[in-house]
């Protein structure tokens, strides 16, 4: 089993979007995909498909120590499990942060619950970093997904967290989102943001901006599903297509050096 985190240092790139998205492709690749909802906007249920907002979720684990978090587990349509965060007060919120900052394995106690395949994967949706979830999820993460979109503001503040978000996950991968090829703008910030990076962690996957995205989630649809020719489909796609390949590299088992596996 592998975990994913998806982390941004924005607000609203996209990281619920990628996340319910992602699970689902995944899915449909023949995965057996955990989709965590670990944000107190508890969003991504609403994504994967519950109508409204889950009242219960893995919040109530953290707010009381004797309840077990996959007790507020879905499964969607295509087969993600999904566990939401739950509603929380502000009160609660900051209960569930001190929790976790006072625990700092919680997250990996949880997840080692878990009981799926070698080939099986675990997509982690994150309050902005810096935040508890955050930390906790790039603890746990074998591969951290970071989502900005090219707007100056979203990209400087990526930049001055850089450093610390390669500390906390060693396999990180920029995600740009929204991405607008007209916007001579969009393409300084890349270039601002490319020369902040270097050959190990170069700019690798790109999500066109397409206006139908947010319609399909209202309609409670996929984009890929209701214009599968679209760029930000494709990207899409090609996004889950190296996740599993990414997925399936990693769950390889290591050569031997007597030339047995
Ligand atoms: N590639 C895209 N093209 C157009 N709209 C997009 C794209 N990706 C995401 N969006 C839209 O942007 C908005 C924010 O996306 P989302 O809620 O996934 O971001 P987030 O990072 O999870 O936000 P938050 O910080 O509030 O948790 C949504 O309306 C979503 O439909
Ligand atoms: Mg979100």
């Amino acid at each position: 089993m592998k975990t994913i985190a998806i982390v941004s240092t924005a607000g609203g790139t996209g990281r619920t979007t990628l996340t319910a998205a992602l699970a689902v492709l995944l899915a449909r690749r023949g995965r057996q995909v955990v989709a965590l909802d670990f944000d107190p906007q508890n969003m991504l249920g609403a994504q994967l498909g519950i109508d409204g907002l889950a009242a219960t979720g893995v919040s109530q684990a953290l707010l009381d120590a004797q309840t077990a978090w996959h007790g507020y587990t879905w499964r969607n349509a295509d087969g993600v499990l999904f566990v939401p965060y739950g509603a929380v007060s502000a009160a609660q919120s900051a209960q569930c942060d001190a929790r976790l900052g006072a625990a700092p394995r919680w997250l990996a106690d949880a997840l080692a619950e878990l009981d799926l395949p070698r080939d099986g994967v675990v997509l982690i949706d994150t309050a902005r970093y810096p935040s508890q979830q955050a930390e906790h999820a790039l603890r746990c993460a074998d591969l951290a997904l970071c989502v900005t979109p090219p707007e100056p503001a979203a990209c400087a503040t990526l930049i001055a967290r850089l450093a610390a978000l390669r500390g906390a996950c060693a396999h990180l991968r920029i995600v740009v989102n929204r991405l607008n090829p007209a916007r001579d703008m969009q393409r300084d910030v890349l270039a601002m943001l490319g020369a902040a990076l270097d050959d190990n962690l170069p700019l690798a996957q790109r999500v066109h901006v397409d206006a139908a995205m947010p319609e399909s989630f209202a309609r409670g649809t996929w984009l890929f599903d209701d214009a599968p020719h679209s760029q930000a489909s494709h990207d899409l796609q090609g996004l889950a297509n190296w996740l599993d390949a990414w997925l399936t590299e990693a769950a390889a088992p290591l050569d031997r050096p007597d030339g047995a596996s």
